[in-house]
Formats: C-alpha cells, structure tokens, sequence
C-alpha cells in the first residue's frame, strides 16, 4: 500500500500549500538580507546574470571582475516576490520602509554612473541604458509614463548640465531628470569615497523620505521629502529592486545589505487574530476533504478546478505564458484537424494552429499517458521562464477536462531531423540540404540553448532528450530546442521499477554510464549533444551503421576509428560536396568526439563547448584511441587539468542537478 499512499499524501499536501497561498497575504513583503550569499539568488533575480552578480556578500549591480569591460554597463536586480502598492477594494498606496548599504569604488576618476533604488512594473532592463541612463530608463522610454518605474538615484556623476553635482540623490519618476535632487556634500556624505552609506527610504502612502548616513552612524540624516502617489504612476504590483550603470567612467556599483518592510494591502480587512482563528480550522477541514477526495478518486477524472491556484501560480511572474481556454484552440486547430498535424511524438501529438493571425504549434499531450496536473504545471512554469532566443517559446497553455495543451511559437522549417538524414534512400528528396555554414549555425545555437539552460538561467534544467527531432528551425534557419521539460515527465513512468526504464532518453543518444547510473546528469546531456553534433556533419542518424558490428553509439564509435586512420573528413556528409573549410570541420568533428568521451568527467562542459566554437579555446585534449568505458569513472588527474571543478577540496563526483 506504501506507494499508493505516498502519491495521495504529496499530492493533499501540495494542495494545502496551494489553498495556504490562497489564503496568506499576498500583498505583504518583508525580507532582511544582513548580507548577501550565492543561494540568495532564489530570491533575487539578476535581469543579466553576467553583468550582475553576488560577490563578497554583496549584490554587484555592476560589475567588477573577470576581465569584464566596465565600459558602458547596465544592470537590474530585483526580488523575486512582487509588492502589491495597493488592493482593489481597499484603497490607498501601500506604506513601505526600506534600508539599505551602499557601497560605491570608482574604478576611473571620476567614477560614474551611478546606483538606483527602483519600483518598477516590468523587470526587463531598457535597451542601452548605460550611461547617464542608470537603468533606469533609455532615450526612448525617457519621459514616457509607460516606463512605469520611480527611482530614488544616487548620482555619482554630472553627466548632464542639469545634473546638480556628481554626488547627489533626487527622486525620478519615468525619467532619468529628477523632480528633486539635493547634494549629499552638506550632509558629510560622499557616494564614490568606497565606504559604506546606509540609505532608508520611508514611503507612508503620501510621501517619500529618503535618509543617509555614512559610517552606518543613527538613523541618518533626511535629505529629500516629497509628496508621491505611487499609485499614480506604478501598477498595482511592482518589482523592487536596484539598478546602475557605468559608462566609459566607471565604477563598482555594490549593495552590501537590504531590508525591506512592506505594508499588507491585500483584500482582507479582517484583524490579524481572526484571520488566524477563522483560516488555520479553515484549512485543516479543507486538508482533510482534500485528502479523502484524492483517495476517493485516485485514477478518475479530476473536476477542472481543483487547483483554484494554479494559473495565479503560473501567472506569477511578469513574463508567464497565457492560459487559453480549450474552446479557443480547438478553434484554432480546426478541432484537432488530422490534417493539421505536424508530428506525433512519444508524447503527445502536435497540431497547427492559428491563433489571432498567428500560426502556433498546439502540443496535445496524449491522454493516457500517466503524467499528472503537477508534471504539467512543471513543464509550464520551467519552459515559461525559459527564455533564449535558440529555445522554442512557450506562447502559451491549456488546462481542461483533462486535457493538456501547450501552445508554441511556430517553426516554419519543423524539425533538424528532416534536414540533415539522407532520406533519399527513403525516397524523400524534398528537402534542400543545409549548408556547412547553416550546419554549423544550427550547432552553435544548440550550444547556445544548452549552456543556457545548464550554467544560464535561475535553475539548472537538463534537457534529457537532445536530438534531432528536437531542434526546431525557424525560417531562417536558425536552431531552437525544443521539448524540453518532456523528458523529466516522460520519465516517471517507470517508476514502479529500478530499471533502466527511468532512464528518458533516446537509444543512440545515450552516454553509456546513462544505464549504470540511472539518472540524466549535465554530462549525458553533453553526451548527447555530441552526438547530435557527428549527426549534423555526417548526416547520419547515430544508431544506423551497418557497416560495423557496433551496437549502441554506432555513430560515435566509427568517428573514432576514422578519427585514429586520421580520416576524420570521409565522415562529412557526401551532400556537403567539399564546400566547407576543413580546418573548421576538423574542429567541429573532434569537439563532438570530445563531448561523447566515454568518462564522463573528460567531456568539455558546454561554456567550454562554446569557446571552441568560437576559437577562443583550444579543442580539449581527444584520446586517438577510444578509451574503454569504465565504471566507475576516474576524474582527471589535477597534473591533466588544473581547472577541474573542486567542491569543499573534494573532487566532485558529478554534476549536481540542483533541481529545478
Ligand atoms: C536584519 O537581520 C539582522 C541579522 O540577522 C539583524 O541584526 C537586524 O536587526 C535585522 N533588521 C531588521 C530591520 O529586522
Ligand atoms: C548581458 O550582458 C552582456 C555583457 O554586456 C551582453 O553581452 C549580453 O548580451 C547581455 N545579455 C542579455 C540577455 O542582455
Ligand atoms: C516605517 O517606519 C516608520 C518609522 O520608523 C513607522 O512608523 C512605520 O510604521 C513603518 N512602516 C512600515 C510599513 O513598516
Ligand atoms: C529603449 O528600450 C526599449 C525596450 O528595451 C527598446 O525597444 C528601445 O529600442 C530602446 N531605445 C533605444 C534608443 O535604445
Ligand atoms: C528625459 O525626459 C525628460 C522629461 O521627463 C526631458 O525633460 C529630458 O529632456 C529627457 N532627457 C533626455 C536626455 O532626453
Ligand atoms: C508630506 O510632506 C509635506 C511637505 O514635505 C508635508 O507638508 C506633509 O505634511 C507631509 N505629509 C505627510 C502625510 O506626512
Ligand atoms: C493616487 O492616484 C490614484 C490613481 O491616479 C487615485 O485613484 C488616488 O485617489 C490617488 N491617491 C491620493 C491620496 O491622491
Ligand atoms: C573604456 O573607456 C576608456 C575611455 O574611453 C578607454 O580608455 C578604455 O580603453 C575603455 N576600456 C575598454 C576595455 O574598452
């Protein structure tokens, strides 16, 4: 009975946390970072992750290290958790207190730009707002009331005759000139001197009071009072946060510490007290039926709004794809026209769609397949906040009478696969073939996604099911990943047995240790990716040579041995007819080699990937002999490379996932 419980049991308990959000204030945001540490990023969210980071316990807005040019830089950091400003019946601007320590080096003398402190309705950072822009705002949204954002800046530079001095603090609101700006010379205070300055902003509804201290000495000094409705100008939730800018006179823009306490102007006027009394018994009953209705109806259909949270849990941030209603896209699709079908997968089945005008991909994912309501919210909320120009967007999605759909952007050109396989064989000659230059674009921007989604965004993502099929071309051509989230879901179906059918992948794709381990890890992506890799420039699917005895990685094994006779080019594809630089080819072949290394702790991780892509590093060191595989895999030797990764002087087994 264990197992059958166990599901039943997550599944009332994530219930109750969802029910709980229902209940909690939303509105209310507090929060005491008394220094800043790397986990601090699950509640932060730097909007450019190479600009801004955390660093010696403090948020670098911009940055300092790392060869990184100083030079006209600009960045945002914000809390995750949005404040609400003020509540539909309730009325009124919501009251915040906010203290925070800023520290300031000029990196060229004078230094500039400068730091903000800002409330914004949108996280996105405005195109080139470095420089006199602070981040605040750029030449076109300056001045415009949908910029929707005020700023308390601090100003370390006259970039501009109406700037006062290069040493003041004014209050801008949607401009970068400030309603009000007061020199901190008269009050012993200098930005730009590198010590700390301890800032608090009192908002009371009516109006805000900036004060500052240097040396943390009292409550500090006021320097700027006004009259404000944020109301007026803001959303009702907004982001808060802080961002700066350098321009070619630079400087190290630092927050040391940060708290902030906001006001509740969430819906319930209920006193404290009752709330608790009535919501806590509240609760429990509404656990306990939750419960006994998931024992009641394990296997059958579920009503479709038993998770009265989910979609405010999806909508959450600013950025979430839509919720379409089935009627909608059964519309768009012609009610799942046959002949609108794209591709079926293991999955689900793919449909176009037309949408507003506009042509989507509709993935209707097959009933009977064991996923839940959570796997599904997974994959919505991971791909949602996924965002990279060489990952197929999640536009939107659809939840309804137990059918779940995921709505796309739409790829002109459909999958990789259809492109780089010789189907003339198969009596298919349609399709043009790509290019070297096509091909290899198609490889960078694969990289690109996958670095991404490894080493790029807030969680680590694997993809699990890099191949072929799963890169989608747009019209130009260029690569997008798609399906990813898939594999992870795909995956719980075996789960009532410890074999290899946990294991999601696809035969061909797989890294050998994939069956000793049992679990996807960033190496058997990167395996994977280099399979895809001797895919594209052979054009050959990777499981189908005949010509060797081999039984899984046949494509990998014979690229070795043409690798070790030195033949490594009789693999280009014949179609390709010479027109491609070799030295570039070579490079491209040994990189994919490099990636399908038997220990997985010799393949390159995917920044080095990109870097030899680039040119900008040298191919890793490739074995002319395959080694044999061996398990358990011994790491590298710190006399082979001295960069191997060390965790607390150990030598770190694998790849943690951090989950996601
Ligand atoms: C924030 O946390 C620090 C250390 O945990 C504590 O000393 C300080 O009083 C807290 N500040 C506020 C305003 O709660
Ligand atoms: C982040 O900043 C770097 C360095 O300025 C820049 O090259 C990159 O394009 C930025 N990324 C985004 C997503 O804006
Ligand atoms: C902000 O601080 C002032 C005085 O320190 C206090 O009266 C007020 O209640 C605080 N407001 C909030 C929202 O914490
Ligand atoms: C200002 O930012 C917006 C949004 O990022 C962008 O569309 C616009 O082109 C930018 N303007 C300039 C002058 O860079
Ligand atoms: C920015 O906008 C303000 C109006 O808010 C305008 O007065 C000013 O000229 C603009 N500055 C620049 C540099 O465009
Ligand atoms: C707001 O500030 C103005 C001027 O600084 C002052 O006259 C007024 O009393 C303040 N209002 C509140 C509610 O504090
Ligand atoms: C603030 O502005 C909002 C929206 O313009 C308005 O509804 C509200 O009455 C204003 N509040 C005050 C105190 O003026
Ligand atoms: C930054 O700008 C300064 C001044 O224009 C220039 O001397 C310096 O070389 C620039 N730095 C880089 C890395 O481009």
């Amino acid at each position: 009975m264990g197992t059958v419980w166990f599901p039943q049991l997550a599944v009332s308990l994530f219930l109750a946390v969802l029910l709980g959000g229902a209940l909690s204030p939303v509105g209310c945001l507090t929060f005491n970072f008394s220094e800043f540490q790397n986990k601090d990023t699950s509640q932060l969210f730097m909007i450019n992750d190479t600009i801004s980071r955390i660093f010696g316990g403090a948020i670098q807005v911009t940055p300092d290290s790392d060869g990184l040019d100083f030079n006209n830089t600009f960045g945002r950091v914000f809390h995750r958790k949005q404040f609400r400003l003020y509540g539909k019946s309730k009325g009124g601007t919501a009251a915040f207190n906010t203290t925070f320590t800023l520290n300031i080096k000029p990196k060229t003398s004078p230094g500039g730009e400068g730091i903000a402190f800002i409330l914004a309705a949108d996280k996105a950072l405005p195109e080139a707002s470095y420089g006199q822009w602070l981040g605040i705002v750029n030449a076109t949204t300056n001045g415009s009331s949908q910029a929707k954002i005020v700023a308390v800046e601090f100003d370390t530079r006259k970039s501009y005759p109406e700037d006062l001095d290069d040493n003041h603090v004014g209050l801008n609101v949607n401009s970068i000139y400030s309603t009000k700006q007061v020199s901190l010379a008269d009050c012993g205070v200098d930005l730009s001197s590198n010590v700390d300055v301890k800032v608090r902003v009192r908002y009371d509804g009516k109006n805000i009071s900036v004060f500052v201290t240097q040396n943390g000495k009292g409550q500090g000094m006021l320097v700027l009072s006004l009259p404000l409705n944020l109301s007026q100008y803001l959303p009702e939730k907004v982001f808060v946060g802080f961002s700066a800018s350098t321009s070619t006179y630079t400087e190290l823009n630092c927050v040391r510490s940060w708290v902030f306490n906001g006001d509740d102007v969430g819906d319930d006027k209920n006193p404290e007290l009752l709330w608790v009394w009535i919501t806590v018994p509240a609760l429990l009953v509404l656990c306990g039926i939750a419960f006994f209705f998931y024992l009641q109806r394990n296997h059958r259909e579920q009503p479709e709004d038993a998770y009265p949270r989910i979609e405010d849990q999806i909508k959450g941030s600013s950025v979430a794809p839509r919720r379409f209603r089935l009627k909608e896209l059964r519309k768009a699709t012609g009610n799942f026209n046959p002949k609108n079908k794209l591709g079926r997968g293991g999955f689900g089945t793919v449909y176009k769609g037309f949408l507003e005008n506009k042509e989507v991909a509709v993935k209707r994912v097959s009933k009977d397949s064991t996923q839940g309501k959570q796997e599904f919210i997974a994959e919505v909320t991971t791909i949602g906040n996924l965002h990279h120009k060489n990952l197929v967007k999640l536009i939107g999605w659809c939840y309804e009478k137990r059918d779940f759909l995921l709505v796309y952007e739409f790829m002109p050109n459909g999958s990789l696969d259809k492109f780089i396989y010789d189907y003339e064989r198969l009596g298919n000659e349609e399709s043009p073939t790509l290019g070297w230059e096509k091909r290899r674009i198609i490889v960078y921007g694969v990289a690109e996604a996958l670095d991404y989604l490894h080493n790029g965004c807030e969680k680590r993502v694997l993809h699990r099911d890099i191949k072929a099929s799963n890169i989608m071309l747009d019209s130009d051509f260029s690569a997008k990943l798609g399906d990813f989230g898939l594999a992870r879901i795909v995956q719980q179906r075996g789960k009532d047995h410890h074999t290899t059918k946990e294991i999601a992948g696809t035969p061909g794709y797989m890294a050998p240790e994939t069956f000793l381990i049992s679990r996807a890890t960033v190496e058997t992506d990167i395996y994977a990716f280099g399979v895809l890799v001797l895919e594209v420039v052979c054009g050959r699917k990777p499981g189908n040579q005949n010509e060797d005895n081999d039984y899984n990685n046949g494509i990998v094994y014979w690229l070795w041995d043409l690798y070790r006779r030195e033949r490594i080019l009789d693999a280009v594809d014949s179609r390709l007819a010479g027109e491609f630089d070799e030295q570039g080819m070579v490079r491209m072949l040994v990189l994919g080699l490099a990636c399908c290394h038997p220990n997985p702790h010799h393949r390159p991780c995917m920044k080095t990937v990109l870097q030899v892509l680039t040119g900008e590093a040298p191919l890793p060191p490739v074995p002319i002999e395959r080694p044999s595989f061996v398990w358990p895999a011994m790491p590298q030797s710190f006399k082979q490379d001295p960069d191997i990764s060390l965790i607390g002087s150990q030598l770190s087994p694998f790849t943690q996932l951090t989950g996601r």
